[in-house]
C-alpha cells in the first residue's frame, strides 16, 4: 500500500528539488496541473503507468518514489566482490540509477574501473584554489544529495564504450549497395562496414552515412554551437499544440511497446529526443537526420540530461529516403514534422518508411492540412502564398486538404489509417500579403495520423 500523505510529501520535495513547477511537471507527463496538485495534497495517487516516467523525470527509482526501503539493494550488492565504501557509493546512486545499471556499475567496481573524485574550487579575487575530494571518503548521508550527479556520470561511463547500433546491425543494410553491415571497433575508432567494404565511421557516437543537408533547407544552420542549442532547446518546442501531438504519439506507442522504433527527421531536440525520458519500456530508438551535427548535439543533450537506461538510442546521420534498414524489419516509425521536412521529396520518404516497417505495424506521424481546397478561406490562403513566389513555390505543392490526404496516405503504401484533427486552420487575414514570412504552415491545421502497413 502506498501511503498517500507520505507520497504527497515526497513528491513535493522531489519536484521542488528538481526546480519544476507543478505545471511544468504536468506538461512533461502530458497531464493536467490539477492532477499533480491532487497528488501533492494527498487526495489521489498517480496511475500506475505514470510512475515510471514520473520517477525518471524526478531522477529517482520507482522504489524511492513510492517509499520502498532501498536497503534491499545494498543487500543485493554485497554479492559483488567490492569494498564497503563502494557499496555505500552504489547505494547512494540506487535512488537514481536503474537496477540494471547499478549491477553493471558493481561489476566495474569489482575490476577497479571506477574512481569518483570531486573538485571544490574557491575563487578569491584573482586567485583560484582547488581541492580534490575522494568521494569514497564521504559519508552515506553526504553522498545522498549527489545521487543524481553520480548516477548520471556512471551511466555515461558505462555507455561510453558501448554503441547500441551493434544490437541492430542484423536489421540494417548498406545504403550504397544493400549489403549486410557489421559493427567493428578498433583501438581508436568504430565504424560499420558492409560486404562490399563501404565504410561508415561512427563519430562522437553518431553513425555518419555522409549525408549532406539540401541547399536552401539547412536546418542545422539555426544553431551553431552546443551552448546555444542548450539555451534554446526549451524555447523551440514549448507550444501546447505540439504537446498534444506528442502525447497522442506516446499514448499510441505505449499500446504496442515497440522494440525497434525509427524516428524520421529527428531534428534538434525534437519529439524523439524529448521522449527518450518518457518511454517506459525496453527499446531501441533510432534517431535520424541528414545533419551529423544536429544528432551530435541531440546525443550530447540526451546523455547529459535525458538519458534513460531503458531506452538505447542509436543516432544515424542518414537520408530517410534511403534508410539503412532491410525490408520489413522495423516495429514502429514515428515522425513529428519529419516527413514534411523532406519537402523536396516527401513521397519517397513515406514509401521508404513503409518498406522498412514490418507488416501490420504502424507509422505515427503528424501532418498539416487545409480545409476544402475550394472553400473561400483556402482559396484566399493559397492565393497569398502563390503571390509570394520564391521558395514558397516548393511548399505550395505539398498543401493538401483532408479529402486529398485520405487518398494520398494509402498511395504511400499504408493499408489503413486514422487521422485525428488536432487543430483547425485559421481564417485568412484581410490583406494581400502572406503574413508569416517563411513559416509556411503557421495558418494550417494539424492532424495526427496512425497508419498501418
Ligand atoms: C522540422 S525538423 C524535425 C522536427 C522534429 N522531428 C520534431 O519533433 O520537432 C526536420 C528535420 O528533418 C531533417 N531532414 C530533412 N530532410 C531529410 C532527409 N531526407 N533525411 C533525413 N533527415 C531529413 C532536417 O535536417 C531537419 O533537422
Amino acid at each position: 500500500m502506498i501511503n498517500k500523505i507520505e507520497f504527497s510529501n515526497r513528491l513535493t520535495d522531489l519536484r521542488t528539488k528538481c526546480g519544476l513547477s507543478q505545471n511544468r511537471l504536468a506538461e512533461m507527463l502530458f497531464i493536467s496541473g490539477q492532477a499533480i496538485s491532487k497528488w501533492e495534497t494527498g487526495s489521489s495517487l498517480p496511475d500506475i503507468e505514470l510512475l515510471i516516467p514520473l520517477a525518471q523525470i524526478l531522477g529517482v527509482s520507482v522504489d524511492c518514489l513510492i517509499g520502498n526501503d532501498i536497503s534491499v539493494i545494498a543487500e543485493a550488492l554485497t554479492s559483488y566482490d567490492t569494498s564497503d565504501e563502494n557499496i555505500m557509493l552504489l547505494t547512494a546512486m540506487s535512488d537514481t540509477l536503474s537496477r540494471e545499471y547499478l549491477y553493471k556499475a558493481a561489476k566495474y567496481f569489482e575490476h577497479d574501473k571506477l574512481k569518483y573524485t570531486m573538485s571544490l574550487t574557491l575563487t578569491a579575487e584573482k586567485n583560484v584554489y582547488t581541492n580534490e575530494i575522494d568521494v569514497k571518503e564521504m559519508t552515506a548521508e553526504s553522498l545522498k544529495p549527489l545521487s543524481r550527479h553520480l548516477s548520471n556520470l556512471t551511466l555515461r561511463a558505462i555507455n561510453e564504450s558501448y554503441n547500441p547500433v551493434q544490437e541492430i546491425t542484423d536489421y540494417m543494410r548498406c545504403p550504397n549497395c544493400g549489403g549486410n553491415l557489421v559493427y567493428i571497433k578498433e583501438a581508436d575508432c568504430e565504424y560499420l562496414m558492409c560486404d562490399n567494404n563501404h565504410r561508415y565511421d561512427i563519430n562522437e557516437g553518431v553513425v555518419d552515412f555522409k549525408t549532406l543537408e539540401m541547399p536552401g533547407f539547412t536546418w542545422s544552420s539555426w544553431i551553431r554551437r552546443y551552448e546555444d542549442f542548450k539555451k534554446n532547446n526549451s524555447k523551440y518546442y514549448n507550444s501546447e499544440l505540439r504537446d498534444n501531438d506528442y502525447k497522442m504519439c506516446l499514448d499510441e506507442l505505449r499500446k504496442d511497446k515497440p522494440k525497434l522504433i525509427i524516428d524520421i527527421g529527428t531534428g534538434m531536440m525534437g519529439w524523439a529526443s524529448r521522449m527518450v525520458r518518457l518511454i517506459d519500456w525496453e527499446c531501441v530508438l533510432v534517431l535520424t537526420d541528414l545533419s551529423h551535427r544536429i544528432l551530435k548535439y541531440d546525443k550530447r543533450y540526451v546523455d547529459e540530461v535525458l538519458s534513460n537506461p531503458k531506452v538505447k538510442v542509436v543516432y544515424l546521420a542518414c537520408d530517410v529516403r534511403n534508410l539503412p534498414f532491410k525490408d520489413n524489419t522495423v516495429d514502429n516509425i514515428t515522425s513529428m514534422g519529419g516527413f514534411e521536412a523532406v519537402i523536396y521529396d516527401y513521397v519517397k520518404a513515406y514509401k521508404e518508411s513503409v518498406r522498412v516497417l514490418k507488416n501490420n505495424h504502424k507509422a505515427l506521424f503528424d501532418i498539416t492540412y487545409i480545409n476544402d481546397r475550394n472553400s473561400a478561406d483556402s482559396i484566399k490562403w493559397l492565393e497569398l502564398i502563390h503571390n509570394e513566389g520564391g521558395d514558397m513555390k516548393v511548399y505550395y505543392n505539398m498543401i493538401f486538404d483532408l479529402k486529398e490526404l485520405a487518398e494520398l496516405i494509402p498511395s504511400y503504401g499504408f493499408s489503413n489509417h486514422t487521422l485525428t484533427v488536432i487543430s483547425d486552420p485559421i481564417p485568412p487575414p484581410d490583406t494581400d500579403v502572406f503574413p508569416y514570412n517563411d513559416q509556411i504552415s503557421r495558418w494550417m491545421g494539424l492532424a495526427f495520423v496512425t497508419a498501418q502497413k
